[in-house]
Order: C-alpha cells, then structure tokens, then sequence
C-alpha cells in the first residue's frame, strides 16, 4: 500500500493507495465508525463497486445512490442528499462515504461541509480523475445558473481510500478524460515524471496495474504537496493546478459542458494552446510545445482546437474565459511555461494577442 499523507495541520489526513482496496475497506473504517452505520453516497453506475464496498465494510451501511452525470451538482439534488441524510440520523461526528466520481465527491463534500455545520466524509474516487485530482484538496462544489462550481466550500476528507482496480470498469473516454490531469503534473513542475508519462502512458491507459498505482501515488503526492502550501488558493502556488484550465474551459463553454468535450479533454486542449501561446511569447521553445501536442495526441487526447472539434473565433473563445470565475480584479490570469515542468502564472497577458494567437490555430 501507499500512503500519501495530506499536511494541513488539525485537518491533515491520509491518501491511501491499494489495489483491491475495496474489499478491505473496514480495516480502514471500521476505526472511524464507533459502532454506528456508515452512509454511503454513490451513483447508479458505480452498483457493482458499492456491493463490493459493503460487503468489504464489515459493518452495517446504508446507501443513496443518485443519478449519474454532472446535472447531479445542483441545488435541488444537495436539498434532497442533505434531507436524506438528516432523515437517516447523520451526527456530526459521523463519516459519510462519498463513492464515485468528482460529481458525488463534490456534491457530498459540499453537503457533508453544511449539514449540521459540518461533518465527517471519507473520499473513495472511482474515475481516475477523482483518484488523481478532484479527491484530494478539499474544494466542494455544486454548480449553479451562473456556472459550473460557484457555489462551494472547502472541505476536506477524513480520509480517501484509492482502488486503482475500479478503474477496470471506467470507460475508456473517461480513463483518457482523467490522464490529462496526470500529465498535468508533469507539465508543471516535474520532468522527470513527464518523461515517465511518455514512456508509460500507454501500459497505464491499458490497464498495467504498476503503471496505474505508480502514475495515481505521484499525482496525488504532488497535489498534496501544492495543497499543503496553499490550502484556500491564496499564495498563487495552487493556482498552478489550473494549467491548461483556462484555455480549455473556454472550450468546455464552447460545447456547452456537453459530453461533446469532458473536462479532461478540455484540459488536454487546453494545456497544449498555454505551450503553443507561451512560445508564440518567446518563453518556451517551440519543440517543447510540439512534444506535449504529441504525447497528447499519441494517447487519443486533443492537441488543439482542431482535434477538440471547436470552430469558434479567437473572440468568442476569450468571452467565455472572461466569464470565468478565476477572474481578479479585471486581469485574467494565465498559466505559461518557460518548458516542460516549468509552469508559472502570468497576470500580464494581453487578451488582443491571445485572441490574434486563437484566430490563427488551425479549425
Ligand atoms: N473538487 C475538485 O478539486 C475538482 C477537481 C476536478 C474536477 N472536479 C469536478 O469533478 C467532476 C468530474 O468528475 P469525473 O470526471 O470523475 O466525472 P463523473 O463523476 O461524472 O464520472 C464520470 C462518469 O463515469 C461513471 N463512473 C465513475 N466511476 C466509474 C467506474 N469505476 N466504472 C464505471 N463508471 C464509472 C460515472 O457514473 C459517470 O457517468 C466535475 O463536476 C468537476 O467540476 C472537482
Ligand atoms: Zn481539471
């Protein structure tokens, strides 16, 4: 097993990283429980995951299974988790299981944060991209008619137990979907891990079961690690999480965060435009910003607006990033690179160019 300490004071906790971890989840919860029934939130295609889970709790459990797909991060659906679990007895010193995907971890991260003032949640991601990303760090959301995450708190889990084995049912868009927040890190500051990524991409997107726990421990170390110098986005060191974000929501925007373009499609998208505008800029050489569209492209991920299907103007595409809620004070702030694994943010960039350097990408 890996175990991944999160450091954040009073509020620290551990990743733990196993596969086959599911079956022997009470080893891990039965300690948090003190003899009440764990409530268990998951989401009608994770069934076979949550049979598996029960019957490794050892424990009673009861269980809320909601819909899938992202229309579950709502108001209407947080009142009706929230009223379900006050009907089921939830105290505040009990743990509630959050079984699922970035959708049930930040909707029960979100309920779990405002029933009864707060109480307990362990995360148990089942897509790659809550294993890598969305369990660890505490930011709870659900969506709302203004946009996507603007209604939130940050939270942070008791625990979060990763069984890279339910990845075996994850589709294979999703698993894709997820991978582009695993090189993500790469990109950022490390890269001797983007190197291991192009070496290794392909065994993990297949299945390989070191590949998987290897890529799964070290994003999530390196997500702790961020997280633990900036828990609330505050000193700008976690804003570097957002590579590729800002480009690629626009393009999410674009397709109506539709299952047209999933947010890791986006990110791919988007972090392969913030290489190619960096070297337009002169910061970073342009055979960087060609191998990551390429590694990109070599595992079926878009590269640029092209493969992203997105024929909007360089105008249309800066409107929807303006839109967006990482915007202070007027600037729109950019992740760049002076190469691979040397991101930094830069508040000075000049929306006309970025708009001049979108209309001249390739449709
Ligand atoms: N809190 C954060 O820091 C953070 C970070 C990134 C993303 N997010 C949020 O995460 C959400 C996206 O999460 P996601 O990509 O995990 O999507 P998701 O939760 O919608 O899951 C994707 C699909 O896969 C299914 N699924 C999940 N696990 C499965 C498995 N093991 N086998 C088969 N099917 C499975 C789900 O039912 C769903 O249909 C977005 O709402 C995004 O805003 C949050
Ligand atoms: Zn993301």
């Amino acid at each position: 097993m890996t175990i991944v300490p999160v450091a954040l004071g009073a509020r620290s906790y551990d990743v733990r990283i196993e596969a086959g971890l599911l079956a022997r989840a009470g080893d891990h919860l039965a300690p948090l429980s003190k003899g009440r029934r764990f409530v268990i939130v998951t989401d009608e295609n994770l069934r076979g995951h949550l049979a598996t889970l029960q019957a490794g709790l050892g424990i009673g459990s009861e269980s809320i299974v909601l819909a899938p797909g992202e229309a579950t991060k709502s108001w209407t659906q947080l009142e009706s988790l929230t009223d379900r679990l006050l009907d089921l007895g939830v105290e505040r010193s009990d743990h509630v299981i959050a079984l699922g995907g970035g959708v049930i971890g930040d909707l029960v991260g979100f309920a779990t944060a405002i029933l009864k003032r707060g109480c307990n949640f362990v995360q148990v991601p089942t897509t790659l991209l809550a294993q890598v990303d969305s369990s660890v760090g505490g930011k709870t959301a659900i969506n709302s008619r203004a946009g996507k995450n603007l209604v939130g708190a940050f939270h942070q889990p008791a625990l979060v137990l990763i069984d890279p084995q339910v990845l075996d049912t994850l589709p294979r868009r999703e698993l894709g979907a997820g991978y582009a927040e695993v090189v993500k890190y790469g990109l950022i500051d490390d890269f001797a891990f983007f190197e291991w990524c192009e070496a290794n991409a392909a065994a993990l997107l297949a299945g390989d079961p070191a590949a998987r726990e290897h890529a799964i421990a070290h994003s999530v170390a390196a997500k702790a690690r961020i997280v633990a110098e900036d828990e609330r986005e505050t000193t700008g060191k976690r804003a570097l999480l957002n590579l590729g974000h800002t480009f690629g929501h626009a393009l999410e925007a674009e397709t109506g965060f539709s299952s047209k373009l999933l947010h890791g499609e986006g990110v791919a998208a988007g972090m392969a435009l913030a290489f190619a505008y960096s070297a337009r800029l002169g910061l970073c050489p342009g055979q960087d910003a060609e191998r990551v569209a390429a590694h990109l492209r070599a595992i079926g991920l878009p590269d640029g607006l092209e493969a992203a299907g997105i024929t909007a103007s360089g105008a249309r595409l800066v409107e929807h990033m303006l839109h967006d809620k990482k915007m202070a004070a007027g600037t729109l702030p950019f992740l760049l690179a002076r190469g691979i694994g040397k991101t930094f943010l830069d508040k000075t960039v000049d929306l006309a160019d970025v708009t001049a350097f979108l209309d001249a990408q390739p449709r």
